[in-house]
């Protein structure tokens, strides 16, 4: 299965993508975990792409459209995928196009998490992650059995620096202005996979097996 998660930011687009690769057995592109990662390890662009991320703006095309190519040409990609934040903008769903083209490989859907712009801010301000295996979880929606720490490692849950009440909103105009008009690229290719986002984790998911079945 080939299939991009597309939505605003603190859609839950993370969230259901931990469940989909598990259960179609694909790996998980997230360009933002994959440019986190970088500026975590301060590579050169780590160093470049956090100058954008923390304003909330997008990195620019050429940095992601090169980060993605080179991780689709890797062996584990042969069955299939999940591309996670991954294209934004129409400029790089076109050079995705290109590339799949060139593979010879078509993609099967686009799953779009649709969520009201309160809920967003409100999920995207309570979210915690682990700083150690990167697992999200939320103040009020998806808390951890013990306060500020991890489920899974015992990591310390920290907030994301672009987690802050006005980043936030400058992502969601970022997302209107810029990444909405994928949704009538992906649909005029017949690909779209609307799905409501504001329903709990677990109904979310269930509405996304039906969509794919
Ligand atoms: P990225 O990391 O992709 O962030 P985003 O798109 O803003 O999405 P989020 O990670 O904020 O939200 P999500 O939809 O995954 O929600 P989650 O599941 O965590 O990008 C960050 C930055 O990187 C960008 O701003 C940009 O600068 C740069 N970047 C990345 N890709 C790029 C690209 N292709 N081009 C250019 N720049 C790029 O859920 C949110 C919270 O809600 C969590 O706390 C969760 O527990 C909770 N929750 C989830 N689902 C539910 C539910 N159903 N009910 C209740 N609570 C829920
Ligand atoms: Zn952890």
């Amino acid at each position: 299965m080939r299939l991009i998660i597309v939505g605003p930011p603190g859609a839950g687009k993370g969230t259901q993508a931990e469940s989909i690769i598990k259960k179609y057995q694909i790996p998980h592109i997230s360009t933002g975990d994959i440019l986190r990662e970088n500026i975590k390890e301060e590579t050169d662009l780590g160093l470049e792409a956090k100058k954008y991320m923390d304003q909330g703006d997008l990195v620019p095309d050429h940095l992601v459209v090169a980060l993605v190519q080179d991780r689709l040409t890797r062996k584990d990609c042969e069955n299939g995928f999940l591309l996670d934040g991954f294209p934004r903008t129409v400029a790089q769903a076109v050079s995705l196009d290109a590339q799949l083209k060139k593979m010879g490989i078509k993609l099967d859907r686009v799953v779009n998490m649709e969520v009201d712009e309160k809920l967003l801010v409100e999920r995207a301000v309570g979210r915690r992650i682990c700083k150690s295996c990167g697992a999200t979880y939320h103040v009020k929606n998806n808390p951890p059995k013990k306060e500020g720490t991890c489920d899974v490692d015992g990591g310390q849950l920290i907030q994301r620096a672009d987690d802050t009440e006005e980043t936030v909103a400058n992502r969601i105009k970022v997302y209107k202005e810029q990444t909405s008009p994928l949704i009538d690229y992906y649909r005029a290719q017949g690909l779209l996979l609307n799905i409501d986002g504001s329903q709990d984790i677990d109904q979310v998911f269930d509405q996304i097996v039906k969509g794919l079945a």
